[in-house]
């Protein structure tokens, strides 16, 4: 280990530094400082609306911060050349927000879409991984030649797991993996998602405004608050924190009861109620 590491502990697997980014007067991101080590699981929380999506699309690249840091594995995303970006998307997978399936792929195409353009492999190979892939989400190979508008709600979360983890990525983003499904289905797919963490010893960031899910899932888990990061530490201490704005979140029961009653603010959102 070189100096520097021991006297700032082992590098990060994905270290943020001063993430800001603005769209013109609304500033979401306003200097973004996390770090996940390799294999940690931590679940980002946050009202609707705090930038935890703009986050994420920042760290894939899909849009561009105002200023900051994002490395991984030590290395300056925006630095890397476009094989090597490719290269870091192949060990990388992502669960989008609402699932994004391809309509007109079918389910074993869409869990294989990565791997058939990514990582070149045959069609053959891509649907008998696309079908283990499914099995581990608890999906029979039966679904595997439907087409998504053929699946339930709760099935096409799986299938979106499924195809976030085909490729055994050593980082997995899942963007409200969960949204809009009911409590039981929300548990089944929370067990699924543990499984699957176990499984590929990834480094995981799940992003959820659930705070059940993210007291099964995570390790770890870190509060979005006014554009900042205001809270980052082990899923066991969060009650402890003694942040009023960590408590609006980690208990919505007790902070919508004091707002009944007249002793606290409505928490922040500017996105749509849910
Ligand atoms: N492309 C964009 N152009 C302009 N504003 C945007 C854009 N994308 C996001 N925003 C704004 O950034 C803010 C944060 O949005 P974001 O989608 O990150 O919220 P979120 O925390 O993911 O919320 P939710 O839990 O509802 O998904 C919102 O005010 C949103 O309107
Ligand atoms: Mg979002």
């Amino acid at each position: 280990m070189a100096a520097d590491d021991r006297a700032n502990g082992p590098l990060p697997k994905l270290r943020i530094r001063g993430l800001k980014k603005a769209f013109d007067q609304n500033v979401v991101l306003d200097g973004v400082d996390l770090d996940i080590q390799a294999g940690d699981n931590l679940v980002l929380l946050g009202a609707s609306g705090s930038g935890k999506s703009v986050l994420l699309k920042c760290i894939l690249g899909l849009m561009s911060p105002d200023a900051g840091s994002i490395l991984v594995d030590g290395r300056e995303v925006r630095d890397l050349t476009s094989e090597e970006r490719q290269q870091l998307m192949r060990k990388t997978g992502v669960l989008f927000q609402n699932g994004a399936l391809f309509d007109s792929l079918t389910v074993w195409q869409n869990v294989a879409f990565g791997l058939m353009h990514g990582n070149g492999i045959s069609a053959k190979r891509a649907r008998e991984v696309a079908i283990e892939k499914l099995a581990a989400v608890g999906l029979g190979a039966d679904v595997a030649d439907l087409y998504p508008a053929a699946l339930s709600g709760g099935m096409q979360k799986r299938v979106a797991l499924a195809r976030a983890i085909a490729a055994d990525p050593e980082i997995l983003f899942l963007d409200d993996p969960t949204a809009g499904l009911d409590p039981i289905l929300t548990t089944i797919i929370d067990q699924f998602i543990l499984r699957s963490l176990e499984a590929l010893g990834a480094t995981a960031l799940t992003i959820t405004q659930n705070v059940q899910s993210a007291r099964r899932i995570a390790d770890r888990i870190a509060v979005l608050h006014g554009g900042r990061i205001i809270w980052e530490g082990p899923v066991d201490e969060v009650d402890r924190t003694g942040n009023p704005h960590v408590n609006e979140i980690v208990r919505p029961a007790h902070a919508a009861k004091r707002i009944e009653q007249g002793a606290g603010e409505l928490p922040r959102s500017d996105g749509p109620p849910r």
